[in-house]
């Protein structure tokens, strides 16, 4: 007979966390969640209710005031080489060319040869679209390919937590469309877990696993929004009536904690 199975711990588990700054402010406060392995996972609120932090904290980069953060059983810090982060701006080095910025996390890494990175950043740019331009520096490309060379370089150490805040908020709407697509596609080859902050309604919807509202002072989760729809999902998601009522009630959601004395409900 074989033993019953011992229930595993969440992936990402965070208890209880509260953030204070130096000034007495409180930006977080009770912020309890558990994630598991694969999912995607949105942070929408108000301007300043916290997702950026909320996001450096389970980064490592900024210490916790209360609570506890843990990540696939490390503490942030040490969970640190299992994760990426990409920002609104792309952030590269402008004196490397596209093909070295993909390599730059590798090499940070010190785990691999020179031919490996090589062929993990060709395989990339591939995957990205980005084969031709391999050898170009960053200031000779659009804001949309520069994104796209940010997300490879991102994915080249295959980290198993992403953090995205806001990657496409400077973008036009038809190229952060294609990436919100492209995103889906890396994620079909490579199950990474994602916590993403964005201002997009319908992005979010389309890209989720799970939607995070968020209200501010202090920041708390408000709402917790599953998105049913399954992967892979394509462009034509967009126009179905299922996904226009979801991203209708993630509006109300958010209305409502901009505006507390409006209740979401039509
Ligand atoms: N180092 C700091 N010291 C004090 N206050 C800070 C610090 N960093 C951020 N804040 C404040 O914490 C609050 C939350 O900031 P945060 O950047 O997390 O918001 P956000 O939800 O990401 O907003 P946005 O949608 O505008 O990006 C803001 O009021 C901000 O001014
Ligand atoms: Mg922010």
């Amino acid at each position: 007979m074989t033993p019953p199975a011992t229930p595993q711990p969440p992936f990402i588990r965070l208890d209880a966390v509260t953030k204070r700054w130096s000034n007495g402010v409180t930006v977080l406060e009770g912020v309890t969640l558990t994630a598991d392995r694969g999912e995607f996972i949105s942070l929408i609120g108000p301007s300043g209710c916290g997702k950026s932090t909320l996001l450096r904290l389970l980064a490592g980069l900024s210490p916790l005031s209360a609570g506890a953060v843990t990540l696939d059983g490390m503490s942030p810090e040490a969970a640190r080489e299992i994760m990426s982060f990409i920002f609104q701006d792309a952030t590269l080095l402008p004196w490397r060319t596209v093909r070295s910025n993909v390599e730059l996390g590798l090499e940070l890494e010190g785990k691999t040869i020179a031919s490996q990175r090589r062929t993990t950043a060709s395989t990339l740019l591939e995957l990205v679209g980005l084969s031709d331009v391999a050898d170009l520096y960053p200031r000779q490309l659009s804001g949309g390919m520069r994104m796209r060379v940010s997300i490879a370089r991102a994915l080249a150490t295959r980290p198993k937590i992403l953090l995205m805040d806001e990657p496409f908020g400077a973008l036009d709407e038809m190229t952060r469309d294609f990436l919100n697509e492209e995103v889906l596609r890396l994620r079909e080859n490579d199950r990474f877990t994602t916590f993403f902050v964005t201002h997009s309604v319908a992005e979010a919807v389309f890209l989720s696993t799970r939607i995070l509202v968020l209200q501010a002072k202090p920041g708390r989760i408000a709402r917790e929004i599953p998105v049913p729809f399954p992967f892979p999902r394509t462009a034509e998601l967009r126009s179905a009536p299922e996904f226009l009522r979801l991203v209708g009630e993630v509006s109300g959601a958010l209305r409502a904690v901009q505006n507390p004395s409006n209740t979401g409900h039509p």
